[in-house]
């Protein structure tokens, strides 16, 4: 027999009843949502078991829209279309807080299952709404919110159900980590590159979002909140974003063997206190050029997970842009129809573990610390005396001279973050240290 020969196996035929979507925005990525929808509209049916139909596209401005979409679709009314009884899942893709907060809520208490991109909202009112969710017994999906087309929030909610996850941790800004590749391998400048994230669909609606780590950091909370099953909201997440980084930190990290990332780190760690938590920070780091990390270029996102059994897992690919979220965004809606046409129900929040968040002083790293001195003696022995009188002991020092001072370049072993601060206010007392250019933190050796 061969492989043509064997029969098919088509639940439903895909003759179910039709499935009524309201698409929320029609942006970078709700566009290619609405593209990719109509022109495989045959193909979702046999996956769905039954017809996805768009019965609407809310917008902020409809003339802006008009040739794109039908006009009998296009409204600028999202809660009118929410509450249509036609409506049967809602695929929120317009971005912010407050407003799709009020049209999530609404269409989840409706009993309409809800497909969103939108990190931001659901690192910041996850337990709200995933108890409407529960309450309404439909699905709430956001594959989407953590780095666009790589699967990652699926892996973490069932596929790792039934191991520990220790950390997650990688790069899933596409924003960022496309200026500090280009920075790093062209000496683009900053402003430059994030002109061109902006045009190219990367970037959030108001781009300070991604350039301060916000985006990263309510990608974090998400991402701790399922791998530790503990609620981790937004607020809970050490944020540093790239704005202060320079051509000359590029250049200070290259010339040591590193590039700097942008990197979100989730793990759990055991406090000052001897309890287990759940730490969650995101800031600039520095990474050997010859780990996995420092290749992932471009828009490009790859997210680490190390668990008990299933050991390291890496994920790679598209983290931003308007068709790879469109292709998360319908893998979700694909499942809410599913579950809509056949029945079931997709795994909801789990926050059993409850586990304390750590403060950010207790997470220990190593530290990348760049210093414009006196040039004289001693100046090296002051310094060292400040990293060692807070027990934190020296990797490397490189000195060379800049003008009438000289540039000091530390690196440490591990050290807790609240030693290291301490270190650097005592270091800028010093009459010795002229400034502090930055403190950079160190990981993947
Ligand atoms: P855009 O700014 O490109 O699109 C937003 C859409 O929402 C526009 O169509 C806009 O309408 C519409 N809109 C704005 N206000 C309203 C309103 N009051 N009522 C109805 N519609 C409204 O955003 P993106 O597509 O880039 O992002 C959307 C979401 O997806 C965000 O949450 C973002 O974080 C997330 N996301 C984005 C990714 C990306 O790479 N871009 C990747 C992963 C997630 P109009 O066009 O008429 O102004
Ligand atoms: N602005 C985000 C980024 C979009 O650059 O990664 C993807 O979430």
């Amino acid at each position: 027999m061969t492989v043509n020969d064997q029969p098919t196996y088509n639940p439903g035929k895909g003759e179910g009843s039709p499935v009524g979507v309201a698409l929320l925005g029609h942006g970078t990525v709700g566009s290619e949502v609405f593209r990719l929808l109509r022109e495989n509209s045959d193909e979702f049916t046999h996956r769905v078991g039954g017809p996805l139909e768009i019965k609407g596209v809310a917008v902020g401005d409809v003339a802006k829209h008009r040739g794109s979409v039908d006009e009998d679709l296009l409204t600028t009314d999202a809660m009118g279309l929410i509450r249509r009884d036609d409506v049967d899942i809602v695929v929120e893709v317009i971005g912010g807080i407050d407003y799709p907060r009020e049209l999530v809520l609404a269409a989840l208490r409706a009993g309409k299952s809800v497909v969103t991109a939108n990190k931001a909202l659901v690192a910041a009112h996850s337990a709200e709404l995933a108890e409407a969710a529960d309450a309404a017994k439909v699905d709430l999906y956001f594959e989407a919110a953590v780095a666009a087309a790589i699967p990652v929030v699926g892996p973490l909610r069932r596929s790792l159900a039934g191991d520990r996850v220790e950390s997650v941790a990688g790069i899933v800004n596409g924003t960022t980590n496309f200026i500090l590749d280009a920075m790093d391998a062209t000496g683009a400048s900053y402003d430059d590159m994030l002109a061109e994230a902006t045009r190219l669909g990367y970037a959030e609606a108001d781009p300070t979002a991604d350039v301060e780590g916000h985006d990263a950091a309510s990608k974090a909370a998400i991402l701790a909140s399922l791998a530790f099953h503990t609620r981790v909201t937004y607020e809970d997440v050490h944020c540093e974003g790239i704005s202060s980084i320079t051509a000359r930190d590029i250049e200070a990290a290259r010339s040591a063997g590193y590039t700097i990332k942008l990197l979100a780190i989730c793990e759990r760690i055991t406090g000052d206190d001897g309890v287990t938590k759940v730490s969650a920070r995101v800031h600039p780091t520095l990474v050997p050029r010859d780990h996995p990390l420092a290749s992932v270029t471009k828009s490009f996102n790859a997210v680490f997970v190390e668990a008990e059994a299933a050991g390291r897992l890496m994920f790679y690919g598209n983290g931003a842009g308007g068709s790879p979220t469109a292709s998360a965004v319908l893998g979700d809606l694909v499942g809410a129809a599913r579950n809509k046409v056949h029945g079931g129900r997709a795994p909801g929040e789990s926050t059993y573990a409850n586990l304390p968040v750590a403060q950010f002083g207790e997470v220990t790293t190593r530290y990348h610390v760049d210093m414009e001195v006196e040039d004289r003696v001693g100046v090296l022995a002051d310094v060292s005396r400040v990293f060692s009188d807070a027990g934190i002991s020296l990797r490397t020092v490189r000195q060379e001279e800049s003008g009438d001072a000289a540039r000091l370049v530390v690196m440490t072993h591990s050290a807790r973050e609240a030693d290291l601060s301490e270190t650097v206010e005592t270091l800028k007392k010093l009459d010795a240290v002229k400034t502090v250019n930055s403190v950079l933190r160190l990981e993947g050796e």
